[in-house]
Order: structure tokens, then C-alpha cells, then sequence
């Protein structure tokens, strides 16, 4: 395991009080194990500025499956990016809603890409793409 370093940080008592209520809530076992997970995500995002670089990606969408054509477009966007959809989960909501969870690797560029082409699809109502890094670099 890499050596950890202590530090002292300097911050106003009432952005902390609010990051210890956000740390009770999200369940950390220790400030510092927050602290940590704010500092790796902080990184983890500014790696984004990086098209090429191998990620791992959600996306995860809510839509309307009585909406004309979009089952079928959908099936051709992932035939068409094979290589980066590693599964696919379908859950039926109710009689109209279908939520569907894509697993994804790749570079950012394109899995982005993959996300920006389902969200923006007439029908979808709600989308998230979600990039993580691969851990290799961090
Ligand atoms: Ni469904």
C-alpha cells in the first residue's frame, strides 16, 4: 500500500460541519476516506479533457417505448458500437417507461459520443452518461 501523508487544511467551520453531515449521509467510515474520494474524483474529471483516453461509462436513460422507432434505433446504436457495449440491463417501469442501463468501455470520445446519440433521442425523457477511470493512472 502507498505511504500516507498526514496534512493540516485550513477551511471555514461551517463548510466543514456541512461536509461531515454530506460524509454521515454517503455513509464514510472516516473524514479522511472522504476527503480522499472528493480528491480522486476532482482528478477523475479533469482526466474528461482527454478524448482518447480508456475509460469505463454508464449510460443510463428512462424513455417512452411506445415512441416510434426508437427500440429500433437504439438496437442499431449499440450493433453499431459493439466493441464498446459490454451489457445492457432493461427494467420495465410501468406500462410505458423502460429504464436501461448500458455498460461501456472505451475512449471517453467516443462513449460520449454513444451517450450524447441515446440521450438526445426523440422519446428518451431522461439521461445520464457517467465516465469513471479505468484506475490505471490514479
Ligand atoms: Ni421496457
Amino acid at each position: 500500500m502507498e505511504k500516507l501523508i498526514r496534512f493540516g487544511v485550513s477551511i471555514p467551520e461551517g463548510l466543514l460541519k456541512k461536509f461531515d453531515k454530506y460524509l454521515k449521509e454517503k455513509k464514510y467510515g472516516s473524514r479522511s476516506e472522504g476527503i480522499r474520494d472528493v480528491m480522486r474524483n476532482a482528478l477523475v474529471s479533469e482526466e474528461w479533457v482527454d478524448p482518447n483516453m480508456e475509460v469505463m461509462g454508464t449510460i443510463s436513460i428512462v424513455y417512452d417505448h411506445h415512441t416510434r422507432e426508437l427500440e429500433e434505433k437504439m438496437s442499431v446504436l449499440q450493433h453499431q458500437y459493439y466493441k464498446n457495449v459490454i451489457s445492457t440491463t432493461h427494467v420495465h417501469i410501468d406500462h410505458h417507461n423502460c429504464f436501461e442501463v448500458l455498460l461501456l468501455r472505451g475512449d471517453a470520445g467516443t462513449i460520449q459520443e454513444i451517450g450524447d446519440l441515446l440521450t438526445s433521442s426523440r422519446g428518451v425523457k431522461v439521461g445520464r452518461v457517467n465516465l469513471l477511470s479505468t484506475g490505471k493512472n490514479i
